[in-house]
């Protein structure tokens, strides 16, 4: 079933076309590849579906609801969590107040309740569980009470994914998780998204340079050059597309 579907979207950046009328359907419960060479638009399309740049033109819905103009901040009522490419965490906040910050979707009290400190007093405890669930998933349990800023950096990583994974959305658009990590490092990172899906029941949609990463755990895969899809489907079939290749090699080129 479709969760996450654009259509015909454009984004433009003055006279550079990012994202060329591109179509994609996500379908609930796969994890989704998007790839292509440096540029090709991939970030672009993450920035498009979290409200973070306006498309020129073309629409994004979630279970048919329209997210076109959702604004960044409102994105996660949507059912929308992500992280970003440089990892983005609260140095000075722990690793405990970092997933908090993801939270707000789930805590939803009116203004009454507001002032009734049982009420309250059960929101956070509610956020504390979900906090510990997740972080005992990701192996941060012993590193809640450090500072953000002063754990590894596959730690941050994770706490970002953590942040994410906060307010239980229905999709999370992981952009390059797998970089920057060692091998061992990438493998604990596979098995993180695959469990994301598998037992969390929560769609992905992945953008990442790693092949193998790619390759190996897509059901689908998007192959972008230059803002236009180039190819599209499962796994072994785009990576032997005679486009996918000769886009890669045109990249290799450049290096
Ligand atoms: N905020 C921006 N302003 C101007 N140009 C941008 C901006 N963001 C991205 N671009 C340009 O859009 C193109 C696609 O970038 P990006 O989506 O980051 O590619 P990818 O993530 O696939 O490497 C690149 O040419 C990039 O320089
Ligand atoms: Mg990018």
């Amino acid at each position: 079933m479709a969760l996450l579907e654009i259509k015909n979207l454009t984004v433009k950046f003055g006279g550079l076309t990012a994202v060329d009328n591109l179509d994609m359907t996500v379908s609930e419960g796969t994890i989704h590849s998007l790839i292509g060479p440096n540029g090709a638009g991939k970030t672009t399309v993450f920035n498009a579906i979290t409200g973070v740049v306006r498309p020129h033109s073309g629409s994004i819905s979630l279970n048919g609801v329209d997210l076109t103009h959702v604004k960044p901040h409102r994105i996660i009522e949507f059912g929308v969590s992500r992280t970003f490419q440089s990892v983005v965490v609260f140095k000075y906040l722990t690793v405990l107040e970092n997933l908090y910050i993801g939270y707000h979707r789930a805590v939803k009290l009116n203004l009454f309740e507001e002032f009734l400190p049982e009420k309250r007093k059960a929101a956070t405890w509610e956020m504390y569980l979900k906090a510990l669930q997740i972080a005992d998933f990701l192996g941060l349990k012993s590193r809640l009470l450090s500072y953000a800023g002063s754990i590894p950096y596959m730690a941050q990583k994770l706490v970002e994914i953590g942040r994410a994974l906060m307010s239980e959305p229905k999709i999370v658009l992981l952009d390059e998780p797998a970089a920057g990590l060692t091998d061992t490092e990438t493998e604990q990172m596979k098995e993180i998204i695959r469990h994301i899906k598998e037992e969390m029941k929560i769609t992905v949609l992945l953008v990442e340079h790693d092949m193998e990463v790619v390759m190996n755990l897509s059901d689908t895969v998007t192959v972008m050059d230059f803002g236009k899809k180039i190819s599209e489907g499962r796994p072994e079939v785009v990576k032997n597309d005679k486009e996918v290749i000769k886009a890669y090699l045109g990249e290799n080129e450049d290096a």
